[in-house]
């Protein structure tokens, strides 16, 4: 098959991480015998430093154009001062409302050659499985009006409609029936207008699905669950910004949050992104773990090439690494030795080459 990606490497750890992506990605095009053909574009600080914009309308037309568009991260300490509309981040905004992706599928399992590296009792967290959908295109993200009202006093708004909330909310509840078919709901439905609808919508929906437990949460007690019992939970459906915070904190329970891999799908073109930012603190050096966007191409694969078998293989690429203890700097414990980004990209492109070679080999005898 041929897919056409878009490559948008962005800031900071960007560039590092989908280096390794986009070479996963061809290697499995080698291996499987597929063309995929990719073309990078300048998105955030990068394309506000080269075209003063944070999304070029060159990148747009190319994005909307592709088949999927892969995403590295965006943001920079040299914007810290500027207001939101003038930030890297405003360009990876306009470019998801483009896309028009309202689902952001983020998935954080505990692994279990990480189980020791995160901050619970390995038998609190083994078996945790967690899928945020996280609503991605409305909330206090995109509200109007906004801004300032006088130097003093600034505001957003916070608003949702029913068509916003059950469409999102069916993608849960479809995916529910993949996995435990359980759904947790998460509002602030005790304090906010916005979260009676959503959880009345949501409660709506749910009729529809029968076969899938459905549970209304609030957001604070979910924060709480998380870090006490993550195993609890299957599915969880957020609006943008509780999906925001709450798939950070998920981070816990995979070991980093540089192993989280996300899909926004649903719009026009799908758009596939680690969660973690650019993390400026470690940018440059080589330190970055490049898992969550390996494993935001394995979520590409299954997708939007439909390729499972190649979607596993990526997936089962990154578990033999680590199970043979491959270790970027985020997830050495002390007195490992750890590698670096494109060692830990070899490690994994090592074991796809190796899980194709036992597979093609055992299909010849
Ligand atoms: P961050 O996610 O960049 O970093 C948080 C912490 O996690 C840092 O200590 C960082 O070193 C670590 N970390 C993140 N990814 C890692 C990886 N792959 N390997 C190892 N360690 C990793 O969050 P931040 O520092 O709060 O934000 C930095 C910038 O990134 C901001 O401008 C923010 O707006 C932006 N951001 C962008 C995206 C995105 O592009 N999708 C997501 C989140 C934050
Ligand atoms: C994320 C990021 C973005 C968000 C920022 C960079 C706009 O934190 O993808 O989680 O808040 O959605
Ligand atoms: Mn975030």
């Amino acid at each position: 098959m041929s897919l056409n990606v878009v490559l948008l490497p962005g800031d900071g750890i960007g560039p590092e991480v989908t280096a390794e992506a986009a070479r996963l990605l061809g290697r499995i095009g080698e291996l499987y015998r597929h063309a995929f053909q990719l073309s990078t574009c300048l998105v955030g600080g990068a394309a506000i430093e080269q075209e003063g914009s944070s999304l070029p309308a060159r990148t747009l037309d190319a994005c909307l154009a592709a088949d999927a568009v892969l995403l590295g991260a965006v943001g920079h300490p040299r914007y810290e001062d500027r207001s939101p509309a003038d930030r890297p981040e405003a360009g990876l905004l306009a470019l998801r409302k483009a896309l028009g992706g309202f689902a952001n599928l983020r998935p954080a399992a505990c692994h279990p050659a990480l189980a020791d590296r995160t901050p619970f009792r390995t038998e609190r967290v083994q078996g945790a499985d967690i899928l945020i959908v996280r609503e991605l295109l409305g909330g206090l993200y995109f509200g109007e009006p906004r801004g300032y009202r006088d130097p003093e006093t600034a505001f957003n708004t916070l608003v949702y409609s029913k068509s916003e909330v059950e469409r999102v909310a069916r993608v849960a509840f479809d995916l529910a029936r993949g996995r435990r078919r359980r759904v947790s709901s998460i509002d602030k439905a005790n304090v906010l207008e916005t979260s009676r609808l959503w959880r009345n919508v949501v409660t709506e929906v749910g009729r529809d699905y029968p076969d899938v437990a459905l549970e209304h949460v609030y957001v604070d007690t979910c924060a709480m669950r998380m870090a006490t019992n993550p195993a609890s939970f299957d599915v969880i459906l957020a609006d943008n910004l509780f999906g925001d915070i709450l798939s950070d904190q998920a981070a816990s329970v995979a070991g980093s949050l540089g192993v989280l891999p996300s899909a926004s799908v649903g719009g026009r073109v799908d758009l596939y992104e680690p969660v973690h930012g650019s993390a400026p603190d470690i940018a440059g050096q080589g330190l970055a773990n490049p898992i969550g966007a390996i494993a935001s191409v394995a979520m590409l694969l299954r997708h939007s090439a439909r390729l499972p078998r190649e979607a596993q293989a990526v997936e089962q690429a990154i578990d033999v690494a680590l199970a043979s203890g491959a270790r970027t700097r985020d997830l050495a414990g002390p007195g490992e030795t750890s590698l670096s980004t494109r060692e830990m990209g070899d490690a994994i492109e090592h074991a796809l080459v190796e899980l194709f070679d036992r597979h093609h080999t055992y299909h010849a005898v």
